[in-house]
């Protein structure tokens, strides 16, 4: 059985792809066999393992719900080297206005789901970077989430539309309840003020959020620059112990039985 994650949050620059990519490769890591999904026109996480010039992107599914999705499937790559256990499938700029064109089609919200259960390869996670909005692709990565992944910086706005988007997805659901999990990322734990704040606000609106967090550090930019995951460019710091820690709780979160990271909670 494959299990989904899709990483979301309506504002820009939370940490979704870094979060998406950096847990994607912990589970590879892990031996759990992972496919990274790009629904970002940007295309950072496409960039970032080496498949931002494919001649097959997501968009091919949203232009022709009958695409084979298998065609666009691409093992994930770092400094020229295949990641073992991580295939992506990319996205380009062309998503941006094919999502809007696909609104036409009866079973739209179906798009991604139908293309996901045509895949051979039997993944164990499926992880779904998308976009800082909610679009059509966006409702359709909801509806196949297992999980709702929200990654939180220590910014007032960061917390602001969750309700809203929890709206959506509970309406593309049809449901009242699903799982999710805020993730706080870029914390600088000598901020204590700032980080008093996130964890009010968070508790004001009720919500739900992960004891492992993601310390900020300059690692995430210089590993972006080498085009290499955190988890690879630095992979005896704190980084990767957080990203390790996230991913045990995401784990615990789904209920999965099988291997875990021996790594300290930070709180
Ligand atoms: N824990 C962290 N500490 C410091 N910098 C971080 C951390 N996590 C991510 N960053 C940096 O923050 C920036 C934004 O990260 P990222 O691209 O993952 O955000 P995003 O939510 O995907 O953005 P967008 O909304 O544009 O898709 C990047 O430069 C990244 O290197
Ligand atoms: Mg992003």
């Amino acid at each position: 059985m494959t299990d989904i994650i899709g990483l979301a949050n309506s504002k820009g620059g939370v940490a979704k792809t870094t979060s998406c990519l950096a847990i994607g490769t912990c589970l590879a890591e892990l031996g759990y066999s992972t496919l990274l999904m790009d629904l970002d026109h940007q295309a950072n996480l496409s960039d970032d393992v080496e498949r931002g010039d494919e001649d097959y992107t997501i968009t091919d599914l949203f232009e022709d719900p009958k695409f084979d999705l298998n065609q666009c499937v691409y093992p994930a790559m770092s400094q020229g080297k295949e990641i073992p256990n991580l295939d992506v499938v990319p996205a380009d700029i062309t998503l941006a206005t094919t999502a809007r064109s696909a609104e036409r089609h009866i079973h739209r919200h179906q798009i991604l789901s139908d293309g996901i259960k045509k895949l051979k390869k039997n993944y164990d996670f499926i992880l779904i970077d998308c976009r800082p909005a909610i679009d059509l692709s966006i409702e359709c990565a909801f509806l196949v989430a297992d999980l709702l992944i929200v990654p939180v910086d220590m910014d007032r706005r960061a917390t602001k539309g969750i309700l809203d988007l929890f709206e959506t997805v509970k309406e593309v659901k049809r449901v009242e309840d699903f799982n999710y999990l805020l993730v706080k990322t870029k914390v600088d734990t000598r901020n204590k003020i700032m980080l008093r704040s996130t964890d009010d606000r968070i508790e004001q609106l009720g919500l739900k959020a992960a004891k492992a967090q993601a310390r900020t550090t300059e690692l995430y930019k210089q590993a972006t620059d080498n085009k290499v995951p955190v988890t690879h460019f630095a992979p005896n710091s704190r980084a990767h112990d957080d990203y390790k820690a996230i991913t045990n709780e995401i784990l615990d979160e789904m209920k999965i039985k099988g291997p875990r990271f021996e790594v300290e909670v930070v709180v």
